[in-house]
């Protein structure tokens, strides 16, 4: 449906320069890479996300596919139809926004304050070209049946700033909605809205997007909301793509440090290697072995990081060594309830070890505990 192939685009930035003594003296001129050489594909009905902190590249990239940035290189394929091809072996493609057909969300509403609510959403049929403007009879039972999917039905005459900001946004994907576009842009449009609502309407937009299979590209710095969302998710880092894959894989399996800290909160813990059977991997640290099941290629004597998610960590008061493996011993630092939820904080060797597990289990800072690290929970990172 969407294919990205070695994405490039930069911008004219600017760099502070420095002293030796380390003052600043002025500031250089410089490319900024804001998408270096990315590529990958979205299948029809996925919804696609970019994940990654500020500045990462995701508007940018949705822009290029928006056709609102010109990219430097690279080519952007929606439906088979080349959108964008930088000039090379063939000639050069750029097929104004207006012409894409994509449908577009973000995070500023950008309603128009003086339509009706109807109105609105009828707006992007109307300006269209005669002979390609649906009759007006079809346009009314187009823009109730959108707004009837967005529960907006009751509101068609309301003037659009009379709205809730949840109705807003849902009126501005009623909008990005009417032209049936074959790919529906979305950055960050959740971002202003309270956390309540911004948590319900998670969850309509994922019915909305099973219902109606429309395939999307959707941008967020918000993990939860990636992993809630997506068919698919593209770990964005300095205009690169580091790990792709469905949300447990990246949240199971991350690749790289940098995307399990990203992505939900870990533990590391630093060792080396030992030995491997299969995928079983023995891994030496400085306060004991840890035995875990991972499909990274990391040879003996590797110096690694183990990733241990904080429910992948059971805390006890009796020891069950011998009937399960990767057993320590430490001792309650803090707990913390969370309602659905209790954290201890252990203190093992050097290390202080997050745990989360059920709330039925609560014990005392100060006393000795029995960690037990689920070896199929774990994951092995390289060392950065
Ligand atoms: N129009 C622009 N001019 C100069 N630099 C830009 C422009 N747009 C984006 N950038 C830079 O490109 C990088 C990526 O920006 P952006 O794509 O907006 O990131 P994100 O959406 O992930 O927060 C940032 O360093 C940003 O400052
Ligand atoms: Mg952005």
């Amino acid at each position: 449906m969407l294919r990205i192939k070695n994405l490039v685009k930069s911008f004219d930035g600017e760099r502070r320069r420095r002293s030796r003594a380390g003052g600043d003296t002025g500031r250089d001129r410089e490319r900024v890479y804001a998408v270096n050489d990315i590529s990958f594909e979205v299948e029809d009905g996925e919804l696609f996300t970019l994940l990654g902190p500020s500045g990462c590249g995701k508007t940018t990239t949705l822009r290029s596919i928006a056709g609102l940035e010109r990219p430097d290189s690279g080519t952007i394929e929606v439906g088979g139809r080349t959108l964008f091809a930088a000039a090379g072996r063939g000639r050069p493609v750029n097929v104004p926004a207006n012409e894409r057909g994509l449908g577009m969300v973000f995070q500023s509403y950008a309603i128009w304050p003086h339509m009706t609510v109807f109105d609105n959403v009828a707006f992007p049929l109307q300006v269209r070209r005669r002979g390609q403007r649906p009759g007006k009879k079809e346009i009314g039972e187009r823009v109730h049946r959108v707004l009837s999917t967005m529960e907006l039905d009751d509101y068609a005459d309301r003037q659009a700033t009379k709205l809730s900001g949840g109705q807003q946004q849902r009126l501005a994907l009623a909008r990005a909605l009417i032209i049936e576009p074959p790919l529906l842009l979305l950055d960050e449009p959740l971002s202003n809205l309270d956390a309540k609502l911004r948590e319900s309407l998670r969850y309509e937009l994922k019915r909305l997007q099973r219902d109606l299979g429309i395939t999307s590209v959707y941008v967020t710095h918000d993990q939860t909301e990636a992993l809630v969302l997506s068919t698919s998710v593209a770990v964005m880092r300095h205009g690169d793509v580091v790990q792709l894959g469905r949300p447990r894989e990246i949240y199971e399996n991350p690749n790289c440090r940098f995307v399990a800290e990203f992505i939900g909160t870990s533990n590391f813990i630093a060792g080396e290697v030992v030995a491997r059977d299969g995928e079983r991997y023995t891994v030496k640290t400085d306060d004991g072995q840890l035995v875990l099941d991972s499909s990274a290629a990391m040879p003996t004597g590797t110096e690694v990081v183990v990733s241990i998610r904080p429910e992948a960590v059971e805390v006890g008061r009796t020891s069950r060594a011998g009937e399960v493996p990767n057993e320590w011993t430490g001792k309650v630092l803090t707990r913390a309830f969370l309602g659905e939820a209790v954290d201890h904080v252990v203190g093992v060797g050097r290390h202080e070890i997050r745990a989360r597990g059920n709330p039925d289990v609560s014990i005392a800072p100060g006393t000795e505990v029995y960690l037990r690290l689920d070896p199929a929970k774990l994951a092995l990172v390289p060392v950065d």
